[in-house]
């Protein structure tokens, strides 16, 4: 039997970019001890307390169905957690909960894009973001962010790219580039917006992990609030990865066609994993920041480990979980650098170039391993780069 095309093109063929990454699990399922910088998910668990809250709320009867859109008393505190962050007017009937970021991108795109119409992003880029956009029947189209713009993606190139499109998809703090948008980078793009009638979906999820600089939500400029869809989660904020609860925050109107969306789809999330998330949340920010401090910790951990050499060179890592390493200095590609890193000294490191062309040059290190190692695994990332030069 034939398969529809819009599920057979969601991946638009081609390499994935993730066989580096394939090839050292498959070394360290065989024995072999391989250090992993190429996974985005922290190495410390779910709080317990929050853990608890989720087994309370489940062994309190709460395994049955639960309303579409989300509790009430979580879409409340979700909006009112954005609401005290960026001030904007901010109800629960502008919130609703999904199944985790990769959800609520999905139900955003398909809330802005009809069939056929061009759907922008930012490449280097998360992952997923044109299997998301072709999975909705909308044509990805990407604009580069330039390594030697900091990764902030130019006026001009927004210009082109958007005219004639229906979204903008936008990540900052950025995985996998680790920069934050500046002010002027977010004027420039709620600008392209408004002059072109654009969706702009904001995906937020990294918002709690910022080390230099400051997190704007686009959703607070001027003019935005009615077309900008911000995706969020717990996953990163949390480390509630493996329980899938995330949102979309928009106008009213988009909220309540998603509510349509989430029925004949995802159909509500799980009334514990709710209420886990509205415990995590009722946590407040010291919580938030004590998820986030091993990356504070190690983003120092990559300068300092770098310094001193110049083959090698980080982006400044503004946010987010990651750095991206520039080797260009070393005359070889990413995925090239990648492959021969494994063999010769078993890392692991994602090729710049699986997160799109304007990853070229580059490897993105995770910092989701533990301090002594990450160090360990950068000096041998700076020793290899120096054997190659010689
Ligand atoms: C930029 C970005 N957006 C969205 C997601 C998906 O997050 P979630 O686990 O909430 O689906 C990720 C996960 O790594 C991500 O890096």
């Amino acid at each position: 039997m034939k398969l529809s095309s819009r599920i057979t093109q969601i991946t638009g063929g081609g390499s994935d970019g993730w066989s580096v990454h394939y090839r050292a699990l498959a070394l360290k399922a065989a024995g072999t001890p391989v250090t992993l910088l190429s996974m985005g998910e922290h190495d410390t668990r779910t709080d317990p307390s929050i853990l608890a809250a989720m087994d309370a709320s489940a062994r309190g009867g709460n395994t049955g169905y639960s309303p579409v859109p989300g509790f009430p008393s979580l879409r409340k505190a979700v909006a009112a957690r954005i609401a005290g962050q960026t001030g904007v007017p901010t109800g629960p009937e502008n919130v609703i909960i999904l199944p985790g970021g990769q959800a609520a991108l999905f139900a955003a795109h398909h809330a802005a894009c009809d069939p056929g119409d061009r759907a922008v992003y930012i490449d280097p880029y998360y992952a997923t973001y044109p299997g998301t956009i072709r999975a909705v029947g909308a044509v990805p189209h990407a604009v580069m962010a330039h390594a030697d713009n900091g990764f902030q993606p130019l006026r001009a190139d927004l210009d082109i790219a958007t005219r004639g499109a229906k979204s903008l998809l936008i990540n900052s703090p950025n995985n996998p580039t680790g920069a934050i948008y500046s002010d002027d980078t977010l004027q420039d793009i709620a600008d392209v917006c408004r002059t072109n009638d654009l969706w702009l979906i904001s995906d937020e999820v990294y918002d709690t992990q910022v080390w230099e600089g400051r997190h704007v939500s686009p959703r607070a400029l001027p003019g935005m609030a009615e077309r900008t869809l911000v995706v969020n989660s717990l996953s990163k904020s949390h480390a509630m990865t493996g329980s899938r609860v995330g949102w979309v925050c928009g106008p009213a109107e988009v909220i309540s066609a998603m509510h349509n969306l989430a029925t004949h789809n995802t159909y509500g999330v799980a009334g514990f994993v709710q209420d886990a998330a509205l415990f995590a949340l009722g946590q407040g920010s010291a919580a938030e920041e004590a998820v986030a401090a091993p990356f504070r910790r190690r983003r120092q951990i990559v300068m300092d480990s770098l310094a001193g050499q110049n083959l090698v060179r980080p982006a400044p890592i503004s946010g987010a979980m990651y750095a991206m390493l520039d080797v260009r200095a070393t005359g070889m590609s990413g995925e090239d650098f990648a492959n021969a890193l494994l063999d010769a000294e078993r890392i692991g490191v994602m090729p710049g170039e699986s997160f799109g062309a304007g990853g070229a040059g580059h490897i993105r290190v995770a910092m989701t391993v533990a301090d002594d190692m990450l160090a360990d695994a950068l000096r041998r990332i700076a020793g290899f780069a120096g054997t190659l030069a010689r």
